[in-house]
């Protein structure tokens, strides 16, 4: 099985578990995303029962997910950075999960409903912009890693 150097085997696994149920329960909250907050039809209706599951799922893989990008920190990040090998897509990451921790912390607490409006179509946009980048530093991140492998 695939693993990411300095952390333990399960890690990686886990890492992509928490980042698919982010993303995929994020997805599920789009529908009522675009009836309640822009007022515009949504392709598809989520029954309350399934929205609230959503929710619940969301927040709690969003926990889950600030903890592991708090353990990349420690070793992935800091290695990666000082050896100077994908920077520019990793410190982007770490900018959108910060950029989505702010706005999920504007979609609660936001008094007026403009700037509401604004956290939750922000967040689920740039949501949505996390999948491609996140692909593409893994993407450039296992490039570098087999190339490692092959010069030793
Ligand atoms: C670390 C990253 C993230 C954090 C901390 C986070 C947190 C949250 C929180 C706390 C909520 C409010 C849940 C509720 O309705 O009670 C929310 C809503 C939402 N999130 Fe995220 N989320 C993250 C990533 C994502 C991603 C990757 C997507 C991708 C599609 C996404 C899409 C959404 C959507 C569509 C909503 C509903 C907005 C609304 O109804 O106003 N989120 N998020
Ligand atoms: C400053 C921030 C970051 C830097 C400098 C960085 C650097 C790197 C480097 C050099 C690799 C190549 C393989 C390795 O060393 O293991 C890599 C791969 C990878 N990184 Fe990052 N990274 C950063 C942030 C992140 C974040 C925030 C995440 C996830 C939330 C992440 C997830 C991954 C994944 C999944 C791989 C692919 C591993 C593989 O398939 O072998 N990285 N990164």
């Amino acid at each position: 099985m695939r693993r990411l150097s300095g952390y333990p085997r399960w890690f990686y696994a886990a890492l992509m578990i928490v980042v698919t149920a982010l993303v995929a329960s994020g997805i599920l909250l789009l529908p009522n995303m675009i009836e309640l907050r822009l007022d515009m039809d949504a392709p598809v209706h989520l029954s309350g029962s399934l929205r609230l599951a959503s929710a619940a799922a969301h927040s709690f893989t969003a926990f889950l997910a600030i903890g592991v990008v708090g353990a990349l920190a420690t070793v992935h990040m800091r290695v990666g950075w000082n050896r100077k090998q994908n920077r520019k897509s990793g410190i982007s990451l770490l900018a959108l999960f910060f950029f989505l921790l702010a706005s999920a912390v504007g979609i609660y607490y936001f008094g007026d409903m403009d700037l509401s409006r604004l956290s939750s179509l922000s967040h689920s946009l740039v949501g949505l912009v996390l999948v491609l980048l996140f692909a593409w530093h893994a993407v450039v991140g296992r490039r570098i890693r087999l190339q490692k492998r092959r010069g030793r």
